[in-house]
């Protein structure tokens, strides 16, 4: 039976921030579904949000999350977030990490929606998330163990403390793996929707196996979807980072009006959630949403992963209309936690985009992901070294653990995509919302025991888990706000304001 002190799952930067500090005095685990690079941090393009800028301070980083966020936030976590943040940047900058500067060796700082200053870090232009986590990786590579292409399917609870994991080899082999602390940086649950800027490995695993755990879970009807994915032909060929816009692109539909102009005082730069239901009416309307990219300067130079992309797809740049529509992008909830990673239940943390902090409120504000992974990353390992390591017992888990029962009949992944889409997507209403959750429980009921027979069906059975707590939570949050719109009932209520939807599972008779 493998012992460690800490099981990390997933690869992405909280993952990979989280194992750096361990790894000085613990011994790491960390486990990838897919391989080391599968991960939405590797894909992120725009960058870090952080006042490095003698023009900025925290404290106005602070205003604009919460502004973004639409004030839902918990303004606390996120005081930690834009105020710790500064200094763990200027750590990894020291360590050799590399960001984009001027000629003068200052930081080129970027724009992007929804914040009133530049003070946004990007390396390669616009691959910040591939320069930042093969960073990381180097850091931590000889110092863990790294497993890719085993799935971790469940986490094992004893006595009502997480002592390890159960996954699933290659050869669909159930594994036991303990440690005193597991730590889920899984990444959220984009690959549920048929639209999606996420890596397709992001199908909800980490939080439908907490929330079978018994884990609290928070603020799962908040859903972000991105404004500007590259659009052809019925299919995403990728990411338009938002900073194209902080350099002066702006959107336009087909008949070549300027959609953003009279929507928000920001314009084109307004927080995603308000981008992105403008350019969805224009296309409810049948009009096409081009971004206009001719006042970039220097487009190819300053983004070279997206002209690349349009290139590879034989685009035609030169015309300077780029085809766009929104994608889901980020869960602004998940599992909760404090500013530690830690979690309802004993042993067991989550950081990143898995973890429900708070701090994005009803909606991100751009680049305070890749802040919030290497914030919490760092909290949450400190947290667990200020612990003592508990004593495992050297035995298998009770395999009356491991459920019995097996699945037949399930849908497909697209089928749940599609649905996803159509039913619980930018705008929702009570009929789509109960209509979803119906055809879900026709397969599978999330509060049933169940095994999964094979890699394939565990995913499926995560992704139609999170479907239904996103369906679920949405029918629950009666109001609009954020990312989270109501057709049935477009405008915020008071006596939301500061409730938040907490989940946790139970066991229903099967
Ligand atoms: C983007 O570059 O537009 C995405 C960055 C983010 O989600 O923060």
């Amino acid at each position: 039976m493998p012992l460690h002190d800490v099981i990390i799952i997933g690869g992405g930067l909280a993952a990979l921030t989280a194992a750096n500090r361990l790894s000085k005095e613990k011994n790491v685990i960390i486990f990838t579904k897919g391989s080391r690079t599968a991960s939405n941090s590797f894909l992120a393009q725009g960058g870090v949000a952080a006042s490095l800028s003698s023009q900025d301070h925290w404290a106005d980083h602070y205003q604009d999350t919460m502004a973004a966020g639409c004030f839902y936030n918990d303004a606390q976590h996120v005081k930690t977030l834009v105020r710790e943040g500064p200094d763990y940047l200027k750590k990894i900058i020291e360590q050799g990490m590399e960001f984009d500067r001027n000629r003068d060796g200052s930081f080129q700082l970027g724009k992007e929606g929804a914040h009133l200053r530049r003070r946004i870090l990007h390396a390669g232009g616009d691959s910040t998330g591939k320069a930042l986590t093969s960073f990381m990786l180097e850091q931590v590579i000889d110092n863990i163990t790294l497993i890719e292409q085993e799935m971790v399917i469940d986490l094992m609870i004893e006595n009502g403390i997480c002592t390890g994991v159960l996954t699933l080899d290659e050869d669909n082999h159930i594994r036991q793996y303990k440690a005193s602390a597991t730590i889920i940086a899984s990444g959220g649950c984009g690959a549920v929707y048929s639209l999606t800027s996420n890596d397709p490995t992001i199908t909800g695993d980490g939080i439908a196996m907490a929330y079978r755990a018994g884990a609290e879970l928070v603020d799962m009807e908040f859903i972000q979807f991105h404004p500007t994915m590259l659009y052809q032909q019925g299919k995403i060929l990728g990411l338009v980072s938002e900073a194209v816009r902080g350099e002066g692109a702006f959107l336009v539909n087909d008949l070549g009006v300027r959609i953003m102009s009279d929507i928000h005082p920001l314009k084109d730069l307004a927080p995603r959630d308000v981008v992105t239901r403008q350019i969805y009416k224009e296309i409810m309307a049948n009009r096409q949403v081009y971004l206009n990219i001719t006042p970039v300067n220097r487009f190819e130079h300053r983004f070279p992963t997206i002209y690349k992309l349009c290139s590879d797809q034989q685009l035609d740049i030169g015309s300077g209309l780029l085809p766009v529509v929104p994608g889901s992008h980020f869960l602004m909830g998940g599992i909760k936690t404090n500013t530690s990673g830690e979690t309802s239940i004993p042993g067991l943390y989550a950081v990143g985009e898995a973890a429900g902090t708070g701090v994005h409120g009803a909606n991100r504000i751009a680049s305070n992901s890749l802040l919030e992974g290497i914030v919490f990353g760092n909290r949450t390992a400190k947290k667990i070294l200020s612990k003592q390591t508990i004593d495992l017992p050297d035995h298998l888990a009770d395999s009356s653990y491991i459920p019995k029962k097996l699945l037949l009949s399930l849908p497909n992944k697209q089928q749940i995509c599609n649905n996803m889409t159509l039913l619980a997507g930018v705008e929702r209403n009570e009929r789509d919302l109960l209509g979803l959750k119906e055809w879900l429980e026709n397969y599978y009921h999330p509060h049933t025991s169940v095994q999964a027979a094979d890699r394939n069906q565990a995913e499926i059975i995560n992704m139609m888990t999170v479907s239904w707590l996103i369906a679920t939570s949405a029918l629950a949050r009666q109001e609009s706000r954020g990312a989270h719109y109501r057709s049935d009932y477009p405008v915020s209520r008071k006596s939301w304001n500061s409730k938040r939807i907490i989940r946790q599972w139970e066991e229903q008779a099967a």
